[in-house]
């Protein structure tokens, strides 16, 4: 069965979570949500033991949220823009996936963003294009898509007008990508079963 991880990079529980809450309704697979503010993760020190061993030498729920990397077929990142990059929160958890660096444990899963911010579209874009277009490049992800919206206060997205149609798109696009991959894998399945014979 194909799998989903979605996670909420934003330290309130406002837009992102909005978002990534409808789209989880929706979406017809195994899935995880996470809200990254609700776990202990701690800094990156730096200490490169991961370059060495792919394992990390800080003990919190980081291990956790690695092994349901590995677990998802496709990720869905929400977040807010601050600054035009991602809050230190998700830039923490970003720093903490080292381990997985030059390897191909997440070769190919496919990565789909949610940012929101509250200025303009085009400042938002940016946060997909450089902090999480280089996440997924640095993993070999396969970054599918990416859609934005521009609302600041905590729940502000709820007023806005195309949110359902915008959650239909994405949640189909997202159940299209997990169809595929299923028959993918019933394939490979079959394959291996009419090797064995
Ligand atoms: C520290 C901080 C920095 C922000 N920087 C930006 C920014 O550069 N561009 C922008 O469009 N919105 C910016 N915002 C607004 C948030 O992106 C906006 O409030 C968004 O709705 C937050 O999403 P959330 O409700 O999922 O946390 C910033 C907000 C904070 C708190």
């Amino acid at each position: 069965m194909v799998k989903c991880l979605l996670i909420s990079g934003s330290p309130r529980k406002g837009n992102s979570d909005i978002v990534l809450g409808k789209i989880f309704e929706k979406i017809e697979c195994e899935k995880e949500i996470i809200y990254l503010r609700d776990k202990d993760i701690k800094h990156c020190t730096g200490c490169l033991v991961c370059a060495k061993s792919d394992k990390c030498s800080i003990k919190d729920d980081m291990g956790e949220l690695l092994e349901l990397m590995v677990w998802a077929d496709v990720i869905v990142i929400g977040t807010p823009n601050y600054f035009d990059n991602v809050p230190g929160l998700l830039k923490d958890f970003i720093d903490r996936t080292n381990p997985f660096y030059e390897t191909d444990m997440l070769k190919g899963k496919k990565l789909v963003s949610i940012v929101v911010g509250g200025g303009k579209i085009v400042n938002s874009r940016r946060v997909s294009e450089h902090a999480l277009t280089y996440f997924s490049n640095a993993h070999k992800l396969d970054f599918v898509d990416s859609y934005y919206f521009s609302d600041l206060g905590v729940d502000d997205v709820l007023e806005d007008k195309s949110l359902d149609a915008t959650v239909d798109t994405i949640a189909l696009m997202i159940n299209e990508r997990l169809l595929a991959l299923s028959i993918l894998q019933n394939l490979d399945y079959c394959n291996n079963a009419f090797q064995n014979l």
